[in-house]
This record gives structure tokens, sequence and C-alpha cells, in this order.
């Protein structure tokens, strides 16, 4: 099925309140893993790619393995850039045949924020590219993107009313008290928080840093308007956790094949889990 884009998943997820899961890819095994779970599952799915992906594999290998997974797959597939630095990695992308981008300015004061996303709808609509962006800021670690708790900040609602006005972006990623990574104590989400900003916005919101978050606060968040939930550190857990099993199993073995196998199987079952909670199964 032909790549499409974040609006063409989120608005039917909006609208019957489910969620479309955003899984980060590096490698094939990932790629295999997250595209089998959603075509057992029947649900769309987004394949994102970090700054750590791009740089670990490289734009062409993504989009090839990528490519490659969806020519065979028969759900919706959104190919999308995860927390995008700047301008001309957005264009990189377009010209690669993503269908999605993030441009995240969340570490810009708002007009700064604001003018950068601009800028990157301007380019990304005519190409028919959707957009999404960061207000607030998101804490924790993912990949090189570094943010302290002194440095994460909570979504202002009115902020994101002034945001969406001047940007038209596709998805915003709010920040409600999740964080990337792994989580040191139980995350506590801002729901009155987050109601609030679905007073003020009808575009689709965005988890991120939702791996570890409890599924109950899942569920609600989902509940509340979020249409698109991140995970990333979960796959990664699922992977290493089967791969050091099997290698402690299995001394002797040395063919990476028989030593993936398992860690892909693990990352499938992780992915197919979460889009049972996101209640995007059958959606596709
Ligand atoms: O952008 C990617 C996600 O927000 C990753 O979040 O570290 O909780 O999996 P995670
Ligand atoms: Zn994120």
């Amino acid at each position: 099925m032909p790549f499409v884009t974040l609006r063409e998943v989120l608005e039917d997820a909006q609208r019957n309140k489910y969620a479309v899961g955003a899984f980060n890819t590096n490698n094939m095994e990932i790629v295999q893993a997250i595209i089998e779970a959603a075509v057992e599952e029947r649900a769309p799915v987004i394949l994102q790619a970090s700054q750590g992906a791009l740089k670990y594999a490289g734009i062409d290998y993504i989009m090839g393995l990528v490519r490659a997974a969806e020519k065979n797959a028969d759900v919706p597939i959104v190919m999308h850039l995860d927390h995008g630095t700047d301008f001309d990695q957005v264009m990189m992308c377009l010209r690669k045949g993503f269908t999605s981008v993030m441009i995240d300015g969340s570490k810009h004061p708002l007009e700064d924020n604001i003018a950068i996303t601009r800028k990157v709808v301007e380019a990304a609509h005519p190409m028919g590219v959707t957009v999404e962006a960061e207000l607030g800021r998101i804490g924790g670690t993912e990949d090189d993107i570094h943010v302290s708790e002194s440095e994460a900040a909570f979504t202002v609602p009115e902020e994101a009313k002034t945001f969406i006005e001047q940007t038209n972006v596709d998805a915003l990623a709010v920040a409600i008290g999740t964080a990337h990574g792994v989580y040191k104590g139980e995350p506590k989400l801002r729901f009155e928080r987050l109601k609030r900003i679905t007073e003020l916005i009808d575009t689709p919101l965005v988890l991120h840093g939702a791996s570890g978050v409890p599924e109950e606060a899942v569920r609600k968040a989902i509940d509340m308007g979020i249409c698109k939930v991140n995970i990333d550190t979960n796959i990664r857990q699922a992977f290493t956790k089967a791969l050091h099993e099997y290698v402690n199993d299995n001394p002797e073995v040395f063919d990476p094949r028989k030593i993936l196998s398992p860690a892909r199987s693990a990352m499938k079952e992780i992915v197919k889990e979460k889009i049972r909670l996101f209640g995007s199964s059958n959606r596709a």
C-alpha cells in the first residue's frame, strides 16, 4: 500500500478516539518487527526516524528498508521524521520520500519556534507532506537530544492556540509530564493541562516519551485527545533483553541471524501490545 500522511491516519483516530502508534526504527529487524505487527493487527502505523537513526543507518538505508517493507504491507504506513532539527534536514527528507516530518523548535522562544515551524509548513504542505511540531519542552534523553528537568517545560494551552493559528501544523506534540528514555519514578501526566489544550485547539495531539507510562494513563490521554503515541525506548529494551537472553543461553552461537531472530520477535510482540493498548487494531 502506498505511503500515507499523518493527516490521513490521524483524522480517523481523532474521530474515533484511538491513537496511531509511532514507532522508531533504526535497522532492518526493527522495520520488519513494526510492519509485521501492524499487518497482523490490521493497524495503521507510523514509522519514524530519529536523529540517531539517520546518523546510525543513514537516510538512504532507512528509506530503502521502509520502502521494501511497504511493498508487501496492506496497511496504511506513514514515513515520518522524528524531532527534525532544521529546515535543511526537512528538505532532505522531502526529497527522499518521507510523507511526514516533525520540526522540533521547542528549544527556541515561542516566536522563533513559530517562525521555523511556519517555514517548514510552507515548504511541506504544497508537496503533500504533513508536519508535526512541539510546544513546551519534553524532558529526558533521546539520542543526542538531552533536556534536563530544569529545561523541561509544560505546554501552555493559550500558547498552543496561538501556535496553531500561526503555523497550521497537522499535529502538535505537547509536554504534559512525559519524558524521553527510562523513567526514574512513575510519570505523572497533567490531564488538566491536556483538557485545557483540547478545549482551545482541534489539532491532533501527540504524546512523546510514552514508553514506561502506565497503561491507564496512556488510555486516559488517548480518550482525552491524544491521537499519536511515540514509542522508542520500549522497543530498544525488548531488543536488548531478548538478545542478552539468547546470547547467555547460547554462548556457542555466532550466527547473527540466530541471535537477532528472537530480538526481532520480542520487538514485534511489544509493538503489537502497544497497538492494542492504543486501540488502533482493526482500523486499517
Ligand atoms: O520521539 C520519540 C518518542 O518520544 C520516544 O519516547 O523514549 O518514551 O520511547 P520513549
Ligand atoms: Zn519524542
